[in-house]
């Protein structure tokens, strides 16, 4: 990806995380802080999240808190990413045991999906997604919810005709709540269906189980 950017010109740079829950708290933003000063970046550079929901959501919180905001795009990876966190604008990160408890209301300038990521990854992490697709299908669209039950088997075969639709579905449903409830006053809530229960099973696992198995 790096290699690929450095194409257009721009000066590049790679930072990693270590994977998982674990990582998305206030030391690993600092770390991207540090990094970001180290090689002078200001208002004029971006950020660029490339990963899951917990880059995502850590990319963006760094972006939108360095230098009082700097623009960021999300290119996400999983399945859980492409089909909720990268899209509505919340970042943020956990704080002592408190699932997103310190964050940001703040938009990426976009969001580009691959679907052909999701082949890189466990079947485990595919099922931990498929949960907020279902949600999806659960809080707006009855039609939708069948075309998952229905088309399972092809979801677990990668079958990339069927990933679009899900994903442009997916799209479709978040980017309608979203648009007219940008900061949760009352609508968006829906979007949290589910998760009231399940932050708190996360946050008992301490953090062992994925958000979409809670
Ligand atoms: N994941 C729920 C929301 O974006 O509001």
């Amino acid at each position: 990806c790096v290699g690929e950017l450095s194409k257009t010109g721009a000066k590049v740079f790679s930072h990693v995380i270590p994977a998982g829950e674990k990582s998305k708290n206030l030391n690993t933003v600092a770390n991207i802080y540090r990094e970001l000063i180290s090689h002078k970046f200001d208002r004029n550079c971006a950020l660029a999240a490339l990963g899951g929901g917990v880059v995502g959501d850590i990319t963006g919180f760094a972006a939108a808190t360095y230098m009082r905001g700097i623009p960021f795009i999300q290119i996400p990876t999983s399945l859980l990413s492409q089909a909720d966190s990268s899209i509505g604008g919340k970042t943020g990160v956990d704080f002592e045991g408190n699932k997103n408890m310190v964050g940001a209301f703040y938009q990426p300038c976009f969001v580009y999906i691959n679907v052909n990521t999701l082949r890189t990854l466990p079947k485990r992490e595919l099922v931990s997604g498929l949960a907020e697709v279902i949600k999806h299908g659960l809080i707006q669209d009855r039609d939708f919810y069948e075309y998952i039950s229905y088309n399972m088997d092809k979801i677990f075969g990668f079958d990339e005709q069927v990933l679009l639709y899900i994903t442009k579905m997916n799209l479709r449903i978040k980017g309608n709540v979203v648009s007219q409830d940008e900061t949760e006053k009352g609508l968006r809530s829906i979007l949290n269906f589910g998760h009231t229960i399940g932050h708190a099973v996360e946050s008992v696992s301490g953090f062992s189980m994925l958000h979409g198995e809670c």
